[in-house]
């Protein structure tokens, strides 16, 4: 299966994308958690791309493109891979879909997650990661047992620097403009799937497994 992951930033990508991996055994490739790596390994990149995620903003396609078709060429993602974050804009879905008919495939879905704005702000306000081992958690949702400790290896919780409410509200402003005309170019494809993201997650995930079983 060659999957995209579509939604604003906080719909709940990343926590769906943890299930459909499992389930397809597929690399999942999320733009966000590379550029976060290389931020914190400090390299080129990193410091590039941390002026504009901490501001809100997409990262220059010349960056993150080069990124995305390096990975596509290795060799687990033969097969089938899952995108979290990758399209974000049509110069990026355009340049996915050449690369992928150069070598005679195509996309098999995009999973569109629906969630109002309202319940994004809540989400992106109590959202905690582990420093340690990267685990997430929501104070609302998903809170950990011990209050700023990871209950998976007791690392301590943060906050994401993007996660600042007027970091939210650019990101969201962002998704609007440059990311959402992608569920209509996917549309006309015939290959968007739209599932309520406000469900609980285990519901959100059936809901994703039963629209790709109907699938042509
Ligand atoms: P990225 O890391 O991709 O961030 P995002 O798209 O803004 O998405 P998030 O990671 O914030 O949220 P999510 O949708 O994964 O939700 P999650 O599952 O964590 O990108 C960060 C930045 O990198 C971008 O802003 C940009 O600057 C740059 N970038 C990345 N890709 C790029 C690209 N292609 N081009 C240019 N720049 C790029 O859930 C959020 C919270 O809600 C969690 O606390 C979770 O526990 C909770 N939650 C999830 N689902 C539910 C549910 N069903 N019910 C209750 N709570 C839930």
């Amino acid at each position: 299966m060659r999957i995209v992951l579509l939604g604003s930033p906080g719909s709940g990508k990343g926590t769906q994308a943890i299930r459909i991996k499992k389930k397809f055994g597929i690399p999942h490739i999320s733009t966000g958690d590379i550029f976060r790596d290389n931020i914190e390994r400090n390299t080129t990149i990193g410091m590039e791309a941390k002026s504009y995620i901490s501001k809100g903003l997409l990262v220059p396609d010349s960056v993150t493109i080069q990124i995305v078709e390096n990975r596509l060429a290795e060799d687990d993602c033969k097969d089938g891979f899952l995108l979290d974050g990758f399209p974000r804009n049509l110069p990026q879905a355009e340049v996915l879909d050449k690369g992928l008919e150069k070598t005679g495939k195509k996309l098999d879905a995009v999973v569109n997650l629906d969630v109002t704005d309202e319940i994004i702000i809540k989400r992106m306000a109590n959202r905690r990661i582990c420093s340690s081992c990267g685990e997430s958690y929501n104070l609302l949702f998903s809170k950990p047992a011990a209050d700023g400790i990871c209950d998976k290896c007791g690392g301590k919780l943060y906050i994401r620097e993007d996660d600042k409410p007027e970091t939210v509200v650019n990101r969201l402003s962002v998704y609007r403009n440059q990311t959402f005309p992608l569920v209509e170019y996917y549309n006309k494809k015939g290959i968007l799937i739209t599932v309520n993201g406000e469900d609980s997650a285990d519901k959100t995930f059936l809901d994703i497994l039963s629209s790709l079983e109907r699938l042509p």
